[in-house]
This record gives C-alpha cells, sequence and structure tokens, in this order.
C-alpha cells in the first residue's frame, strides 16, 4: 500500500515548490495528488490551456519517486465558464442560483459543464497521460449538491430519465402511486423535480425516483469525463472520491464508470461524545470499517482518497485526534485492503475557509505536524512488511468461514430518508452496528450489494433493515440459506416492494416463509423511553424499533420483550430454512445487544479469541453455534497478506491475541490505546 498527500502547487510561491517536495520526500511520501480544483490555473481563459507549471510538479516528483495522481477540476468551473454559462449553477426552489466564488455548485445536468468538463479532460489526457509518475486519474471532487438544481434543463433530463424507466404515464401513475390524491400525470413534460428529498407531505415515489435519478446524473457527468481520460490511459486508475453514504451518488451507480472507488474520512470531528472515554478523539472503527469495506465491494479496488491528518475546521468541535489516532486510521486502511491512502493535505493553508485545517506540515510549510510525523512512522513501519506478498486488491474471500456478508443498498438509504417512519431509525447507523458486531467476533465483512454476485460459503449473511425488497434479493436469501447458509434478517426488512409500495398481503410478506413467524405489530418509544429487551437471561435497553413477533411451530424464540404491556412477546426468531438458517432480530437495538446476538450466533476463529474469561455455553436450542470469547468493542483483529492486523480503538490497552510463536512486525503483545500491532504466525 502506498501512502501519499494532497499538494496544490497552484496555491503557493513557485519558489517553493522544491522545497515543499524535498519535505514530501523526507516525509517518506510516495505519491502526490494534485491539480484538483486548479481550473483557473490550467485553462485561465475558454480553450487556452497552460500546463506547464503542473508538468513541471510531476517532474518535480518523479525526481524525488513518488507518483502522481492527478484531477480533473471540475468541482470549481472558473470565472470565466461561470460568466459564460451562469445557468451551471444550481437554482433552487426560489428560483436563485448559487453566486460565485463556492465549489460544488455547478449541476451535473447542465450541458455547457458537461462539455467543459470533456474538454478539460481530453486536454488534460493529451498532456499527462504519457508521463510515467501519473498512476491515476480522480474525477471532480465529492460529487454532490446542496439540493436538488431546478433548472430547466434538469426538469428536461428527469423526464427522459423517467420515460425510458416506466415507458408510459400510465405506468408512471401506478408506480408513483397517483391515485392517492388523484395527483395523475397525463404526460412526462408536467413532471419536475422535487427540491430535495424530503416529501413535505408529497409524493414519496416521486422523491425516491428523483433520488435514483440525481445519482445517475453524476455518474454521467463521470462517465464522460472518464472516456476522456481513457485515452492514452493504459494501466491508469480513473476514480472519484466519494463521501460515505452521501445520498447523492450511489458508488453502485459507478460499476461500468470508474475502475477503482475511493472515499475521504474524517473520523474525528467532535459532532458526539462519549462519556467517561476518550473515543471522541479515536473514532468509531466501524466508521470507517464499513465505508472501506463498501468501497471494496464492487471490484476489489479501493483506496483512502483523504484522510484527515489532524483538527478539522469545518465541524464547529474540532477535538484534537488521540495520539497515535492517525497512524491506527492508516494501518485500518491497510488492513481492509486499501490500494493507496492519500492525506488532505500537505501545507496547511493561510488564507480561506479552510485556514484552521490541518495539513502535514504547519504554518511555516516545513515543521511536521503531528499528524505529519504519524504519517511518517507509518511509512517507515510498512517497510518492515514483505509488499511482495501482500495482494495488490482486497482478498476475493480468502477464508469464507471467517467472513461474514452485510448487505449494504443505497435504494434503502433514500427511502429512510424520505420516509424515516421513526425518527430515530439511522440506517447508516444501524449498519455500522452489525459491522461492529461481526467484527469483534474476529470476522472480516465483505459488503455484499444486490442484484450482484454473492461470494459462496459466507459464514452468515447480515441484511439489516432491507425494507424495499425484489423477487431477485429474495432469492439471493433463499439461495443462500438453501446451500445451508446463516442469514440474519432485522425489522423493517422487506415491508415493501422497490417502489416504495407495501405488500398487498400481511407486513412482510416476501420473506415470512424465510423467518417462520409473522409480525404482529411494531412499537417505537418516545425520545425519553427507553423499553427492554431480554435475551438469555440479561436485558438490554432499546427505543427506535421493534417488532412483536410470533414464531411458527419450525422456529424458536431466542429473545423477548421484557417490559410494556406486551412484556414476553418474542423479539427475535430463528427459523431453519432448509440447511441452513434464518434469524430474524425484530427489535433494533444498542450494540451491547447486537454484540450479544453475535456472539451467539457465531464462533470466533483461534487468531481473535482473547484469554479474558470464558463465557457459558448459549442454551438456547437452535442457535446456530455456542459462544466462546470474543475481542473487547471497538477492537478488531483482521488479515491482510501472512499480516494479522489488531487495531485498538480503545483508549485503554489491549492484549494481541497471537499464537505464542508469533513474530511482531510493527508492535508487541501488549497493544497500547490508539496503537496497533501487526504480526505473522
Ligand atoms: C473534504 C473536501 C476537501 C477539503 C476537506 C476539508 O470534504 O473534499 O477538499 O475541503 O473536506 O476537511
Amino acid at each position: 500500500m502506498k501512502i501519499g498527500t494532497y499538494y496544490y502547487p497552484e496555491q503557493w510561491p513557485r519558489a517553493q515548490w522544491a522545497r515543499d517536495f524535498d519535505h514530501m520526500s523526507m516525509m517518506g511520501m510516495q505519491i502526490v495528488h494534485m491539480g484538483e480544483f486548479a481550473w483557473a490555473s490550467v485553462e485561465p481563459e475558454e480553450g487556452r490551456f497552460e500546463f506547464d507549471w503542473l508538468a513541471e510538479c510531476v517532474e518535480l516528483a518523479a525526481a524525488r519517486h513518488m507518483s502522481v495522481i492527478l484531477c480533473t477540476p471540475t468541482a470549481v468551473p472558473p470565472m470565466w465558464l461561470m460568466r459564460k454559462h451562469p445557468e451551471l449553477s444550481i437554482m433552487d426552489d426560489a428560483g436563485r442560483r448559487v453566486r460565485q466564488g463556492k465549489r460544488r455548485h455547478g449541476a451535473p445536468t447542465c450541458p455547457a459543464l458537461i462539455e467543459a468538463g470533456r474538454r478539460i479532460a481530453v486536454a488534460l489526457a493529451g498532456r499527462f497521460n504519457q508521463h510515467s509518475a501519473v498512476i491515476g486519474w480522480q474525477i471532480d471532487n465529492e460529487l454532490s449538491t446542496d439540493y436538488f438544481d431546478q433548472s430547466d434543463y434538469t426538469h428536461a433530463a428527469f423526464q427522459h430519465w423517467l420515460d425510458r424507466r416506466y415507458g408510459t404515464i400510465e405506468k408512471l401513475n401506478a408506480a408513483w402511486g397517483c391515485q392517492f390524491w388523484n395527483t395523475y400525470f397525463t404526460s412526462f413534460d408536467q413532471i419536475q423535480m422535487p427540491p430535495d428529498r424530503s416529501h413535505r407531505y408529497g409524493n414519496p415515489h416521486h422523491v425516491l425516483d428523483a433520488c435514483r435519478f440525481w445519482s445517475w446524473a453524476f455518474a454521467e457527468f463521470t462517465r464522460v469525463q472518464a472516456e476522456a481520460l481513457r485515452a492514452g490511459a493504459g494501466a491508469r486508475f480513473v476514480t472519484t472520491n466519494f463521501m460515505p453514504f452521501h445520498p447523492d451518488a450511489n458508488p453502485a451507480d459507478f460499476t461500468d464508470v470508474i475502475d477503482l472507488w475511493s472515499w475521504d474520512a474524517y473520523p474525528v470531528t467532535g459532532f458526539s461524545g462519549s462519556p467517561g472515554h476518550e473515543y471522541f478523539r479515536l473514532a468509531d472503527p466501524s466508521v470507517l470499517g464499513l465505508t472501506h469495506d463498501h468501497m471494496a465491494a464492487f471490484n476489489r479496488r479501493w483506496a483512502l482518497m483523504e484522510l484527515q491528518p489532524g483538527q478539522v475546521n469545518w465541524s464547529g468541535y474540532p477535538v484534537l485526534p488521540y495520539p497515535g489516532a492517525v497512524r491506527l486510521w492508516v494501518w485500518t486502511a491497510f488492513a481492509h485492503g486499501a490500494e493507496f491512502v492519500t492525506t488532505y493535505r500537505f501545507r496547511r493553508p493561510l488564507w480561506g475557509i479552510e485556514l484552521f485545517h490541518d495539513g502535514l506540515v504547519g504554518t511555516d510549510g516545513t515543521t511536521p505536524s503531528p499528524g505529519g510525523r504519524q504519517f511518517a512512522q507509518v511509512i517507515s513501519e510498512m517497510k518492515r512488511l514483505d509488499l511482495s506478498r501482500v495482494p495488490a486488491f482486497v482478498d476475493e474471500v480468502p477464508d469464507p468461514r471467517h467472513t461474514v456478508g452485510l448487505v449494504v443498498d443505497f435504494d434503502q438509504l433514500w427511502m429512510y430518508q424520505i420516509m424515516p417512519q421513526a425518527k430515530r431509525w439511522d440506517q447508516p447507523q444501524w449498519l455500522r452496528t452489525w459491522h461492529g458486531a461481526i467484527q469483534r467476533m474476529g470476522y472480516q465483512v465483505r459488503v455484499l450489494v444486490p442484484g450482484m454476485p454473492w461470494p459462496k460459503d459466507l459464514a452468515m449473511v447480515v441484511a439489516p433493515g432491507v425494507q424495499m425488497v425484489d423477487d431477485v434479493l429474495v432469492k439471493q436469501f433463499t439461495d443462500y440459506t438453501d446451500a445451508g447458509g446463516h442469514l440474519l434478517l432485522t425489522c423493517r426488512t422487506g415491508l415493501m416492494n422497490r417502489f416504495g409500495h407495501l405488500h398487498e398481503g400481511p407486513t412482510a410478506a416476501p420473506i415470512l416463509k424465510l423467518i417462520g413467524g409473522s409480525i404482529e405489530a411494531y412499537d417505537c418509544l418516545p425520545p425519553d423511553t427507553t423499553g427492554k429487551v431480554e435475551l438469555d437471561g440479561k436485558t438490554y435497553p432499546w427505543a427506535v424499533w421493534g417488532d412483536l413477533l410470533y414464531n411458527d411451530s419450525e422456529s424458536v424464540v431466542l429473545a423477548r420483550y421484557a417490559d410494556q404491556f406486551y412484556s414476553g412477546t418474542a423479539s427475535v426468531i430463528q427459523n431453519r430454512s432448509g440447511p441452513g438458517t434464518v434469524t430474524y432480530c425484530g427489535v433494533y437495538g444498542e450494540q451491547a445487544f447486537v454484540d450479544a446476538l453475535m456472539e451467539k450466533l457465531l464462533t470466533p476463529p483461534a487468531s481473535a479469541q482473547v484469554t479474558a474469561a470464558k463465557r457459558a455455553k448459549a442454551k438456547t436450542p437452535g442457535s446456530i453455534v455456542s459462544t466462546s470469547v470474543a475481542l473487547p468493542a471497538r477492537v478488531s483483529v483482521l488479515k491482510r497478506g501472512p499480516y494479522r492486523v489488531l487495531l485498538n480503538y480503545q483508549d485503554a490497552s489491549v492484549e494481541a491475541p497471537a499464537p505464542p510463536g508469533a513474530t511482531f512486525v510493527v508492535g508487541q503483545r501488549l497493544v497500547e490505546p490508539a496503537g496497533v500491532a501487526v504480526w505473522t504466525e
């Protein structure tokens, strides 16, 4: 795995460039990322390209044996383009266009922006695709807008997309349930984009299609540039950097557009505290791990494009990261199979909105920041690894018995955002809760995307809150259990079809046969109230959502509610389905509950068992396996190539579960807070 940094030469005096490259090189940087926001510097006037300064910097990098990632600058259209095409700025619901002086304000549907983006991409590729130091291209930056554009060209593009999707207006009226409140359309050109993702007591099915369309529009915008960059690109990758679970761009829509999935990680923002602990300085390991695994889901090539090097300027709670946290995050990316990690940014800016944003060096441009020193440390530590034994990409699934599939589906995220029903239902958090519970058991997570092929023989498949299902997905579930798999579904699975309609029949009709039970009702508790759920004699709080379940004669009850008027009613049931099992977790529980359920269902591999107190064997009949000993929360042990990597996101030390003869390449058996240990067995 290579490590590198963002550098914006156009923001610094030319006289300092060589010195800055020397400092990057002294820190051991192997990649420099340039040109991301430089449109006005590379095309100061329409059609007049000035690439010599950038070429000079590519040479400065190459002379220091650094590889280069170049970018298309379309996130900041230059002033001449804005003047010529004021329509490229997105328009809000009141008809106002975004003013100049921002970024990410262009509409992906604007013909003038698409064409100008294509031209600059063609010119960049023509000049730089020959240079051996250039290893790949990043298109744009964090594809997104603040709301859905209301320009006429966007409405027209939406109408065409709907026409292609439905073919006739009658089909659209049926798909959108237009009989409700008599909101029929008689032709496609009557339809407009909604202003944003709130249905405002309008039509949720309309908003759902708008979400799908907007992500498709970003993918098409990217495709135009990707095709231009590929001319002469050879083996160079084309990517774009996603934000985690940002609803504007569904990474699954980019499968035939890019070759490598990358994302931007800012794990410590201070948005939430952790009473009694300093976890808010360390990050939630599942925030990182889940998105890493999501990025790896498409073609196993992924990278961390931006990684927080220290304090950020934009959160309002700029907490100081825990000593060693930056190093821990880089090792986390390695353990999840990243191809490279680059950090935003090398030099701390002295002006502009991000002047409080840390870099690898401080305001003098030369002195390494604490984050800069940690980057240099990881780079030198990684040299102790034999990288020829580490697969360049994420392993296919080297050990399916110790890999759990986790279903991630953007359609669900959109629908939950449009119609949460329960205010506290947080789908990304629900996914992270399961991710954390799986990793704590010492299993790797493989993110599964509905419709794409799933690897065989996975130890378990977990599908949290997959509210909209179609026949294809139900078949994937059934095929998996028919082959002896252990499937885990949760509350709010199978309530709707892909249009977002309820089924005419019992609640969750398509999955009832699988789960071996029925859903009588559900409950959601008020803000200051929690209920109790009991599992193996221990009670846990819950509040967000709880299904009241009946098991049928084939299935068994694993957990029950322990208070409220329905105390004693089943909340988790388990069914035998062919040679496999299906566990239905009807309650949106907290981490401790989900951890306890996972402990009941999985046995940790020897490599992840800690020597702490053994737990009693699970007694419930029908549970898949009994429990032994899991890792402490916030600790994971992952495998990449021959290396086991322990990542300690605790503010306390932990002992690595390495066998007696293990050779520690990095760290030692006792792993300090925010520490890392790497060993071979
Ligand atoms: C990212 C963005 C970068 C920079 C950074 C600051 O979201 O892509 O350009 O603004 O935030 O943390």
